[in-house]
């Protein structure tokens, strides 16, 4: 399994948890030393997960950690995108994307490009996406996607989460004839995380105090469980292109779904990320 944002979080526990069912699992993170520090617990449980450092934000490093995953793994069953950021400032990567449109969705846009004839020679496979029901505030905008005037950081967010949906639907629609599926949820709302460590003192004030106090909010425990069930549950090896919640597979917004959206995402993206829109 290839795992990206699992150094923190959600996806900490789930990769330790695939690690330990017996599975090599891939993680993908910035920091070199959470890294070597996960995989040193998992090697002291007998689990198996190698580190690959990458900062998402960029296309090339993109397309150079596709390199390493390709030269290092001969196959590639499952692919979990679940690293994730918000920002408090409007920033643009190098590539000149608005930072959390270039993490949280260009990136696994691209690398699914970049690793899908893997995952097709290892079908049956699946390909999972963490995103989020704060996708019920957004909507595309599609004149300014990336927030060129008018930046909120909890709106860029919940537009990066929209994204997330629009992309596993079609996606899942454009695998339709192959065995590879694709699904996304939403892990509850984790307060203990470190998500919102750049957010707007405020949002940053709420956050910490839900984490505190009993019975607000989802476990990372609890989080880390629904995407292991994506990963392993023999049901999502047949069921593609669902949303799953806390309720099960549920409807994400008319907005996620619309295949006119969903189209125009995919084309934008490409162009983006400089590939032929005409995939898989
Ligand atoms: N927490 C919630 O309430 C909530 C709710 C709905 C959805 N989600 C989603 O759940 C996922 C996991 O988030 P979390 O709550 O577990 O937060 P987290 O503790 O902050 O974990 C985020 C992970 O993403 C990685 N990441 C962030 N930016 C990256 C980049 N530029 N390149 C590579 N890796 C990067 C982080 O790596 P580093 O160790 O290098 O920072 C970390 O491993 C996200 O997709 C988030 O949107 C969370």
């Amino acid at each position: 399994m290839v795992l990206s944002g699992g150094t923190s979080g959600i996806g900490r526990i789930a990769a330790t948890e695939v690690a330990a069912q017996g599975a090599t699992v891939a993680v993908i993170g910035r920091d070199q030393t959470r890294g070597e520090t996960l995989v040193a617990e998992a090697t002291a449980l007998d689990g198996d997960i190698q580190f690959h450092q990458a900062d998402l934000a960029t296309q090339a490093t993109v397309r150079s950690l596709a390199g390493e995953l390709l030269d290092t793994y001969d196959r590639i069953d499952t692919l979990v995108h679940n690293a994730g950021l918000s920002s408090r400032l409007r920033t643009e990567t190098e590539d000149g994307v608005e930072l959390t449109f270039a993490v949280n969705h260009l990136a696994p846009y691209l690398l699914t490009h970049e690793l899908l004839d893997r995952l097709r020679s290892s079908a049956p496979a699946r390909v999972v996406v963490t995103a989020s029901d704060i996708h019920h505030r957004a909507t595309f905008e599609f004149n300014d996607l990336q927030f060129t005037s008018g930046y909120d950081s909890l709106q860029a967010y919940a537009r990066s989460k929209l994204a997330n949906i629009a992309f596993t639907l079609e996606l899942a629609d454009r695998l339709e004839d192959t065995e590879i599926t694709a699904n996304c949820f939403h892990p509850g709302f984790v307060p203990s995380t470190n998500l919102f460590r750049d957010a707007p003192l405020w949002t940053r004030v709420m956050v910490r105090a839900a984490a505190i106090i009993p019975g607000i909010g989802t476990t990372q425990q609890e989080g880390a469980q629904r995407l292991c069930k994506l990963v392993t549950a023999p049901k999502f090896k047949e069921r593609t292109g669902t949303y799953v919640t806390g309720e099960g597979i549920t409807s994400p917004t008319t907005e996620a779904s619309n295949p006119e959206n969903r189209k125009r995402l995919w084309e934008i993206s490409a162009d983006l990320v400089d590939i032929d829109p005409d995939w898989p």
